[in-house]
């Protein structure tokens, strides 16, 4: 047990796929997975157990921010013996061409964050996710006929921001979420796998969002590549 997880060291699998929203979570597990079983519920943080195509999965929620995903990716890694964990969220876009639905993988993030600084006395801004996990998605995403493009985001600590345009530009950033670089600071400090799937949720240049249907159906998606990639790990 640790101060946010409540479960035994072998109710969490060591491959998880890690939502923000805790409602999320639940909906993957009931919909994907065999055998559920909710296996943490502290401060309502979603936790669930169970088994895709008979591989043993954790769908756990990462709560919202990197300051949120660096205690739960921390635990999960540390103390339950996690080897990789799969983000999928939601992103903003800072492109007009970048249509509301497009689902990107993070090759890097690029953040002006304290995180790694803290974490790891770390002095820096690019962040990777594992290049192992991400070729496994490439291909998978390849084999379902599903557009994935790899990208650098940029990753933020306020949602209400003001955006650097010099900053976005120089990194190329085309989209904008906000767990990523803890995540992927973690797994870098303590040599385990992470990667990070996002949809595309706001365009923040034509104002244009996803209907709820819409997000819903999307996640779908990107759901299935997740767990369809994670299970070849
Ligand atoms: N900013 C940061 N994170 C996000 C956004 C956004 O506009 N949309 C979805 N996640």
């Amino acid at each position: 047990m640790t101060p946010h997880i409540e479960c035994q060291k072998n109710d969490i699998a060591p491959l998880v796929i890690m939502p923000g929203d805790p409602k999320r979570a639940r909906y993957i597990a009931e919909k994907y997975l065999k055998n559920a079983k909710l296996v943490n519920s502290v401060r309502e943080e979603y936790g669930y157990t169970g088994f895709y195509k008979n591989i043993r999965i954790t769908v756990f929620s990462s709560g919202m921010g990197n300051a949120s995903m660096g205690i739960y990716s921390h635990e999960l890694f540390k103390f339950y013996d996690v080897k990789a964990i799969l983000r999928v969220g939601s992103c903003g876009s800072y492109c007009k061409n970048i249509n509301i639905n497009d689902l990107f993988i993070l090759s890097n993030v690029f953040s002006n964050s304290n995180y790694a600084l803290e974490y790891a006395n770390l002095n820096e801004k690019l962040m990777s996710s594992s290049k192992i996990l991400n070729d496994t998605i490439m291909k998978t995403a390849e084999e379902l006929k599903i557009n994935l493009e790899s990208i650098t985001g940029n990753n933020v600590d306020a949602f209400y921001n003001i955006i650097n345009e010099s900053e976005v530009n120089k990194y190329n950033c085309k989209i904008v979420e906000m767990e990523s670089f803890a995540l992927f600071t973690n797994a870098k400090v303590l040599n385990k796998l992470c990667s990070t799937l996002v949809t595309v949720s706001d365009n923040l240049v034509t104002g244009k969002k996803l209907t709820s249907l819409e997000r819903e159906k999307s996640f779908d998606k990107m759901i299935i590549l997740a767990l369809e990639s994670i299970i070849k790990i």
